[in-house]
């Protein structure tokens, strides 16, 4: 009896044990199967870049009749024309047309490229090999550089799509790329009040191969809309013939081509029909298009940089003219600057607040879209867009600032305007007004909220 008893009590972890054991059988089993099933046990396929599908449909309404979509063999070649240039994100590539690769360097570096590209990898000191973007930066923006990574939808406003090319906290102005200290500096301080981070503590080399990556998945992006609104016009002719280039490699095709132009060789065959117009859209795709827009445009931003007068004493609080300053700021922000129509009569940013910014409107402005209505953006939405949303003019009786707060900061924001949003460049205003308005801008979070909605007086502003 005792034995039983005893048999019975010690059987029943047993029978656990043996259930475990056949579970964890059966799990293995299943995974094995499951493996076998999608193609073997190796690592997650490497990340694609990942198409603009908002541009297409965009141009897709823009240019046909309602529903209809351009020739499916369009996403191949684009596909195809963009590797060919610019590689893969595990495998960069970088298009030196001029030949002059010492030049091309300045810009986009190519060692820099292949640091910043691919996978997350360190060497045993821990130092990174390679992938310095996907770690630090594309959960955020994407590894397209779309600003549609993860995390994306959660931040407000949205990390940013680098495809435009525009860029809001520059020493240039609106429409010039920003320079290489310009996205220095954003990346050691980040963006206050948004959710793009320092990276402060990163050293300079990986900061500057950053900078670099970046560069390059904006030119990648330009030109890849500007080969959608191009495909826009062809009505499904290809955009180049592809069986010309065997290795899939443009520019040495391009290379080649001229080579065999300046030969003097007497026995030249004519080139086919075929190929005077592969050689025609091969020029145009990488002269026309790539060269004279992102190439230009990304050289030498440092031409353009701003110039910046020196500040005046009377910006210093403690300084005996600052309440002066003050006033006459205040006087311009509400008349001659016209601040108030956007950031309101309480400088809290509750004027103009229904409009929405560039990378927003570049495809809401297409027809039937309202982006207050869903059912009429949904298309939008399924093709990648982030669900709209409309920008306020910033609160300035809070003291962040995005671009920075240092006077100079603020002149600039003032004088340019920030880029892609509706806050418009100071075009009409003079270098004292500017000074004055960053005087009242400062001051603002310090001001007594009854003092802000002044009474005006002949086109002045009487608040004391
Ligand atoms: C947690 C999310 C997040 C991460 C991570 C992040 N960013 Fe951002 N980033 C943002 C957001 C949000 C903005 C847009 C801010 C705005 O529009 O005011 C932005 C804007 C930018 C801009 C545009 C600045 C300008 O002047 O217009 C650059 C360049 C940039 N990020 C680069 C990077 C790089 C490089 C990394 C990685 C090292 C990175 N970001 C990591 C969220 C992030
Ligand atoms: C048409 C609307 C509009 C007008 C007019 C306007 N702003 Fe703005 N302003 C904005 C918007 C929108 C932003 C937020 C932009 C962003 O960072 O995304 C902004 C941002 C700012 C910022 C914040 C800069 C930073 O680094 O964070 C300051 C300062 C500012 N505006 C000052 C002014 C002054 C001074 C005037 C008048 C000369 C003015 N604004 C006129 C819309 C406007």
């Amino acid at each position: 009896m005792l034995a039983e008893n005893r048999s019975v009590r010690f059987s029943f972890p047993n029978v656990i044990q043996l259930v475990k054991l056949n579970t964890s059988v059966f799990v293995l089993a299943l995974c094995l199967a499951l493996c076998l099933a999608f193609g073997g046990c190796e690592k997650s396929p490497a990340p694609k870049f990942r198409l603009n599908e908002v541009e297409i449909l965009k141009q897709e309404k823009a240019s046909l009749p309602q529903d209809e979509h351009f020739a499916e063999s369009y996403d191949e070649e684009i596909n195809a024309v963009l590797t060919s240039l610019f590689g893969t994100p595990e495998s960069p590539k970088f298009p030196y047309l001029e030949g002059d690769e010492d030049e091309a360097h300045e810009f986009v570096n190519f060692d820099d490229l292949k640091w910043a590209a691919g996978r997350v990898h360190s060497d045993r000191e821990g130092r990174p090999i390679s992938g310095l973007y996907r770690e630090h930066c594309s959960h955020c923006h994407g590894i397209t550089g779309d600003g549609a990574g993860p995390t994306a939808a959660f931040l407000n406003p949205y990390p940013r799509d680098f495809r435009l090319s525009k860029f809001k906290f520059k020493s240039t102005p609106l429409r010039r790329s920003p320079t290489d200290h310009d996205m220095e500096m954003i990346l050691r301080n980040g963006i206050p009040g948004t959710a793009m981070p320092s990276f402060r503590t990163l050293p300079d080399d990986e900061i500057k191969a950053l900078i670099h990556y970046v560069k390059y998945l904006t030119i990648r992006g330009q030109l890849e809309r500007m080969l959608i609104s191009e495909l826009s016009s062809l009505e499904g002719e290809p955009l180049m013939d592809m069986s010309f280039v065997p290795d899939g490699d443009l520019v040495a095709a391009l290379v080649k081509l001229e080579a065999d132009e300046d030969s003097d060789d007497e026995e030249e065959v004519e080139p086919t029909e075929e190929q005077e117009a592969f050689e025609e859209q091969l020029d145009y795709v990488l002269n026309e298009l790539l060269l004279e827009g992102p190439l230009t445009r990304w050289s030498d931003p440092e031409d353009s940089v701003t110039e910046i007068p020196e500040v005046p004493e009377a910006i210093a609080a403690s300084h005996p003219d600052h309440a002066a300053l003050v006033d006459k700021g205040r006087e311009v922000f509400f008349a001659k600057g016209n601040c108030a129509q956007c950031h309101g009569e309480t400088a809290m940013g509750d004027g103009q607040t229904a409009s929405y910014d560039d990378w927003t409107n570049d495809w809401i402005k297409s027809a039937g879209v309202d982006p207050t209505d869903k059912k009429t953006y949904k298309d939008f939405t399924d093709a990648g867009a982030l669900k709209p949303r409309a920008i306020r003019p910033r609160n300035l009786r809070l003291p962040v600032y995005r671009g920075g707060g240092q006077p100079q900061n603020l002149y600039l924001r003032i004088l340019n305007g920030i880029e892609g949003t509706p806050m418009p460049a100071g075009a009409t205003l003079t270098e004292e007004e500017i000074w004055a308005l960053v005087a009242y801008v400062k001051w603002l979070p310090y001001e007594h909220a009854d003092k802000v909605k002044p009474k005006m007086v002949n086109n002045k502003a009487i608040a004391r």
